[in-house]
């Protein structure tokens, strides 16, 4: 995306790798940068204790994420590869499809180098070193849902040549992104987009707005998506052995029923198959 405008020297002075990677230069954020890591940190774990998923929690336990600062990739990524082979890389920003799916296929997330100013602490449009790790990196740490990203990958580079990937690509969007699962103990957060938020981590089990459905691999891909609200819609998973169960099915076929019946729903709008929850 050649329009961005980097305002992170560090990453503004780096000629990129063929595979869009760049080198985090750990040593080189300012402690004004380690503080608004902390301060973005502290408030997301205080609100996310009773709200995230159990998995999410032990995430970042098992990776130390609760050391001060923006985590060090040398440290992290040992123990994140340790636990199910994935690693982080940096990259400058947003890739293309096609080098973003390439990645996950290879067990390898493409996590943003910079952090948001603190103008920005509640929103912004694209996605920093605190959304990418913070928000995605927890939920590599368990096994089945690190399969199930990789499988993504795959799905993407396969969905890219089909001339499918507007309909996949709301399947990341409402499980990787904006999923919630059901637990014993009530409706829990995996989602990045919704952890990494303060607003939307309360919003999405809280508030009244918003219909949560439960998981339906075609009703998602016919679902459209707004980027710069709070959802309307929430998919709600029993288990990632369901989520990663129902995406190993071959996708052509399902993709030949989204063609010839383009029945799409809006953020708003109600299927009449949908299982709601209460
Ligand atoms: N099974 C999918 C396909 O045939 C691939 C996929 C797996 C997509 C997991 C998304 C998630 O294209
Ligand atoms: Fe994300």
């Amino acid at each position: 995306m050649s329009d961005i405008t980097i305002h992170d020297p560090v990453v503004a002075r780096q000629t990129p790798r063929p595979d869009f990677s760049i080198d985090q230069c750990w040593d080189e954020y300012t402690a004004d940068e380690h503080a608004i890591w902390d301060l973005l940190y502290e408030r997301q774990v205080a609100l996310l204790e009773g709200r995230a998923a159990p998995e999410f929690l032990a995430g970042l336990d098992l990776l130390s994420l609760s050391q001060s600062g923006i985590p060090n990739l040398d440290s992290i990524n040992p123990a994140l590869k340790a636990l199910t082979g994935w690693e982080i890389i940096m990259v400058p920003h947003l890739v293309p499809d096609d080098v973003f799916f390439t990645h996950l296929a290879n067990r390898r997330f493409p996590a943003g180098r910079f952090i948001r100013s603190r103008e920005q602490l509640d929103y912004l449009q694209e996605p920093d070193v605190f959304h990418d790790i913070f928000g995605h990196v927890p939920m590599l740490a368990n096994p089945v849902f690190a399969d199930y990203m990789q499988a993504y990958g795959q799905g993407g580079l396969r969905a890219l040549n089909l001339g499918t990937l507007h309909n996949l690509a709301r399947l990341y969007w409402y499980t990787v992104e904006f999923g919630l699962i059901e637990t014993p103990d009530g409706l829990r957060i995996y989602g990045a987009g919704i952890v990494s938020s303060a607003g939307e981590s309360r919003y999405s089990l809280e508030d009244d707005e918003p219909q949560r459905i439960r998981f339906n691999m075609e009703r998602i891909m016919r679902t459209e998506y707004e980027i710069d609200i709070f959802q309307k819609s929430y998919f709600v998973i029993d288990s990632y052995e369901q989520l990663f169960d129902a995406t190993q099915q071959d996708f052509a076929p399902v993709y030949e029923r989204l063609t010839e019946d383009k029945t799409s729903f809006g953020t708003h709008e109600s299927a009449p198959q949908d299982r709601l929850l209460p």
